[in-house]
């Protein structure tokens, strides 16, 4: 098979975007585009993401093969004549399929390494999308014992509705401080768990064989194209969906807790800057704004944007395994000259923008939240 695309390959670098029809791995083909590889996407188009099919916005100016990364024949082909490879693909989110997650992320990943060893492919390097998902807890200060690496919080605990992080060592309250990437790291979710072994797998496999290798811890990712039929996918999608439904934004634990978000082309840049820098090679490397935002505030500023004044619900409900604040802490990644371009307020500005030009967006949510509670992924805190 060969590279037959239409882009102008100025600079001679060949890319394979997995996942290149999702939200991050379709900006990312843009931005390589862009800068003048030529680019080859391989995506299964998952149903619960692409109701609709294949995306309008998929480039085309990429060479698009749609196959699902399980099947050897099938990533075998994709990955020849490629330098560097972009593994975007992933199923996410709190979806109880666990043995989908394993089968596609874990699985999937370690099938890919197999056959770039196997067929001895010349892959120069390999950048791998991991997450926040990883850690168990944010990192704390505790007012006795200074930088703390919480654990999970134990679902007793949550039951109670006690929401607070405590220190491993006192047990006294702790606050959110950025998480850097020596923090132990667990993974509290199947997904999680799933990432932890992508970027185990691939950064131990590089150093093996020899190939630079990067894992990308990206903080919540947000932006045009992020899937509005897919219930689980991240919480801007979400609240937006429900606000145009009507609908109150509904909030876990009692909304307080923080999250990182990037826009999504910043990511994309992320992801470039990690395939053409030495800087950042076998390492895992946090990306995020480095600052921590409540999810109440996420909420309250798409309502205000959109003019739909619906209060966010707190119901109390928690999911176990879930953490309570998490702020990427960014030192490695801007010491190889990353810097988040967009900020919240105008990243959630064009996400509205480009909603307000779907023509269907139905509230997905509801039906969900029901079967996250019948499969007991979402929990309420004990009465009385
Ligand atoms: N969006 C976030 O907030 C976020 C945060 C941290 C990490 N990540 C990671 O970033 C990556 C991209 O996420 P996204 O938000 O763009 O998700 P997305 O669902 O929009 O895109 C994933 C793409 O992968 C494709 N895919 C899924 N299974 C496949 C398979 N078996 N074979 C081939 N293609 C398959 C899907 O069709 C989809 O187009 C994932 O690895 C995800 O775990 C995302
Ligand atoms: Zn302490």
């Amino acid at each position: 098979m060969t590279l037959a695309m239409n882009g102008t390959n100025k600079n001679g670098k060949r890319a394979l975007v997995t996942g290149g029809a999702g939200l991050i791995g379709s900006h990312i083909v843009d931005l390589l585009v862009r800068e003048g590889w030529k680019v080859r996407i391989l995506d299964n188009l998952e149903p619960n993401t692409h109701k609709l099919g294949k995306p309008a916005w998929v480039n085309a100016d990429a060479e698009f093969m749609q196959g699902d990364l399980r099947q050897r024949e099938v990533i075998a082909a994709a990955l020849r004549e490629i330098d560097v490879v972009f593994h975007q693909a992933a199923y996410g989110g709190y979806m109880p399929e666990i043995a989908k997650y394993v089968d596609v992320n874990s699985l999937g990943t370690a099938l890919m390494l197999e056959v770039i060893r196997e067929e001895n492919l010349p892959i120069k390097k390999i950048v791998v999308a991991s997450s926040q998902a990883v850690y168990s807890e944010g990192a704390g200060q505790c007012p006795q014992h200074g930088l703390v690496f919480p654990n999970v919080r134990p679902v007793d605990q949550l039951r109670r509705g006690d929401w607070v992080v405590h220190c491993p060592i006192c047990g006294e309250a702790t606050t959110s401080v950025p998480t850097p990437e020596n923090a132990p790291v667990g993974g509290e979710t199947v997904y999680g768990l799933t990432k932890v072994d992508q970027e185990k797998l691939v950064l131990l496999w590089g150093k093996q064989a020899g190939v630079p290798t990067v894992a990308l811890r990206y903080s919540c990712t947000y932006g045009p194209r992020q899937s509005i039929f897919n219930p689980y996918t991240g919480v801007i999608a979400i609240f937006c969906t429900r606000l145009l439904n009507d609908l109150p934004p509904v909030l876990y634990e009692d909304g307080e807790q923080t999250r990182d978000f990037s826009f999504v082309e910043d990511i994309a840049r992320a992801n470039l800057l990690a395939a053409t820098t030495d800087k950042l090679d076998g390492l895992p490397v946090n990306v995020g704004s480095g600052k921590g935002v409540t999810i109440r505030e996420v909420a309250e500023q798409i309502s205000d944007a959109l003019g739909i004044k619906i209060a966010p619900q707190a119901k109390g409900e928690f999911r176990p395994g879930e953490m309570r604040h998490l702020a990427s802490g960014t030192d490695r990644i801007q010491a190889a000259g990353y810097k988040p371009q967009v900020d919240l307020a105008s990243g959630i500005g064009r996400y509205l923008d480009w909603i307000r030009a779907q023509s269907d967006v139905k509230d997905y949510f509801s039906e969900a939240e029901t079967i996250l509670r019948s499969k007991g992924i979402v929990h309420s805190v004990a009465k009385g």
